[in-house]
């Protein structure tokens, strides 16, 4: 290794160190100690990671891996090889295999087919993605953990010029969200939230047409969200031994420790409150996204949130609502309601008339606005009709995606007022500029989560 190589790995090392250890937040990178992760030449391809490939991360991995001009170099996964991803089973895809291992071989079996040997071995396999982000190779990262371990993998990568692509829900917390927004800006990396509905023309089409007017006035906005979809377990659960293919540790990361259950961990996370704020960030995520395309309210949020009878589990393993129901209302007059109805819709009502999307067909008021054209004077939004092909030239062209870090703090900070009203059982008043609750200390505690140590924000 040259002296350059060498520095920069050390660079790397104590940048790392200092974003998740305990020397608080790294200091700006100054691009010059970039190298090639901060600025992507237009001539050379994009070396990606991984983070998290269970079932998600390997759908996003398979669309990173058919981009002509990514090159997937490394993956990452607490678990080594599992077949126990319980909800793919009820897609059919009994007996699939996630997990860091099975990721690689996609990877790898995929470069073999392009090459002329038939035979490919370059994909490194990693438990900690901070050994990952300790390469010299990489410019961009693919994070799909659960959603307790978006935020600390986001604000190390930022840290060490690397872009990304995150799932959504983009936090856990509104705090989370917030410093997540402060380290992407703060060193200039480019962001995705994977809300992939923003790369939907059908959706962009919707919000186009209410922007412009044709319903009117906007007045209201009904937002629907599926039921959990996995039975809990008894409420007598009992602990199960910690798997050899889980780095279970290392899964709870900053989550509080608890004895193992299989059905805490592998897609399942979603439905505790550790982990996850359940179908209302889950789901809240995608459909409250388009609310608040909709209404302009992208920078910001509403400023009253009420509980219209949400319900929580008493006990058990499952810890998240099993009925969403809460309204919202924005200083523009308009009311957001969200409520758990399975395959229900998403509804916009005007003054003027009505639009409906609901399991991929558009109805609407006037009848005729579906065949409206959008006039080149008219508000057009941002156009992307693949979200992660986007990510990747927003990556090439130095500029802003479909749905930036922004974008995808604003849309679930709703959900999260949501939760904490639901669980407070009150109406709450919220300042979005000062993204505090007015006078209510009990909800403003509620904004941020103390993490097991040694991980912090
Ligand atoms: N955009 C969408 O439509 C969409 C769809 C499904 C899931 N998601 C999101 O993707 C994320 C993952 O969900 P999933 O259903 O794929 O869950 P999953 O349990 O199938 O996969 C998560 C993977 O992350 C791994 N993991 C956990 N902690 C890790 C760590 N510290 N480092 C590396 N890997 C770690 C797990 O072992 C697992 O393989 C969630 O945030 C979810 O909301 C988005």
């Amino acid at each position: 290794m040259n002296d350059a190589k060498i520095n920069r790995r050390r660079f790397l090392k104590s940048t790392i160190a200092s974003a998740v250890g305990t020397a608080g937040f790294p200091l700006v990178v100054p691009s010059s100690a970039l190298g090639r992760a901060g600025n992507v030449p237009p001539s050379s391809r994009i070396n990606m990671g991984s983070i998290g490939v269970g079932g998600m991360g390997t759908n996003n991995m398979r669309a990173f891996l058919t981009q002509p001009d990514v090159q997937v170099v490394a993956v990452c996964d607490v678990t080594t090889a599992s077949n126990e991803y319980g909800h793919w089973y009820k897609k059919g895809w009994q007996g699939a295999w996630f997990g860091r291992e099975p990721a690689r071989k996609i990877v790898e079996d995929h470069y073999a087919q392009k090459s002329q040997s038939g035979r490919y071995k370059g994909c490194g396999a990693y438990v900690d993605f901070r050994e990952l982000l300790a390469r010299d190779d990489i410019d961009a990262v693919c994070i799909t953990t659960p959603d307790h371990w978006h935020a600390i993998p986001v604000i190390t990568a930022a840290a060490t010029g690397r872009h990304i692509y995150c799932e959504k829900p983009m936090s856990l917390t509104i705090a989370e969200g917030q410093a997540m927004v402060k380290a992407v800006r703060r060193h200039g990396v480019i962001f995705q939230t994977g809300t992939q509905r923003r790369s939907d023309q059908q959706f962009r089409f919707i919000c186009e047409l209410i922007r412009n007017g044709r319903i009117g006035q906007l007045k209201k906005i009904i937002t629907t969200i599926g039921l959990n979809n996995k039975e809990a377990p008894p409420k007598d659960w009992q602990p199960m031994p910690v798997p050899e293919w889980l780095d279970y540790d290392m899964w709870l990361g900053p989550a509080p420790w608890v004895p193992y259950h299989k059905d805490r961990c592998l897609y399942t996370f979603r439905f505790g409150l550790d982990y996850s704020g359940g179908q209302t960030t889950n789901l809240g995520a995608h459909a409250i996204d388009i609310a608040q395309w909709a209404n302009d309210a992208d920078g910001t949020g509403p400023v009253e949130v009420e509980d219209l009878g949400g319900e929580y589990p008493e006990d058990g393993l499952f810890t998240t609502a099993t009925k969403v129901h809460f309204r919202a209302w924005y200083a523009n007059g308009v009311e957001l309601t969200c409520e758990t109805q399975d395959g229900g819709p998403l509804h916009f009502e005007g003054t003027e008339g009505w639009i409906q999307i609901h399991k991929n067909q558009l109805t609407c008021y006037p009848e005729s606005l579906k065949t409206s054209v959008i006039g080149p004077n008219e508000i057009h939004l941002y156009q992307s009709d693949d979200h992660h092909r986007n990510f990747v030239d927003c990556v090439r062209e130095r500029r802003e995606t479909a749905a930036p870090v922004e974008v995808g703090h604003r849309s679930v900070s709703v959900c999260h007022l949501g939760n904490i009203a639901m669980t407070l059982k009150r109406k709450l008043r919220w300042d979005p500029q000062e993204e505090r609750f007015v006078n209510d200390e009990k909800a403003n505690r509620m904004l941020a989560r103390t993490m097991r140590g040694p991980w912090h924000l």
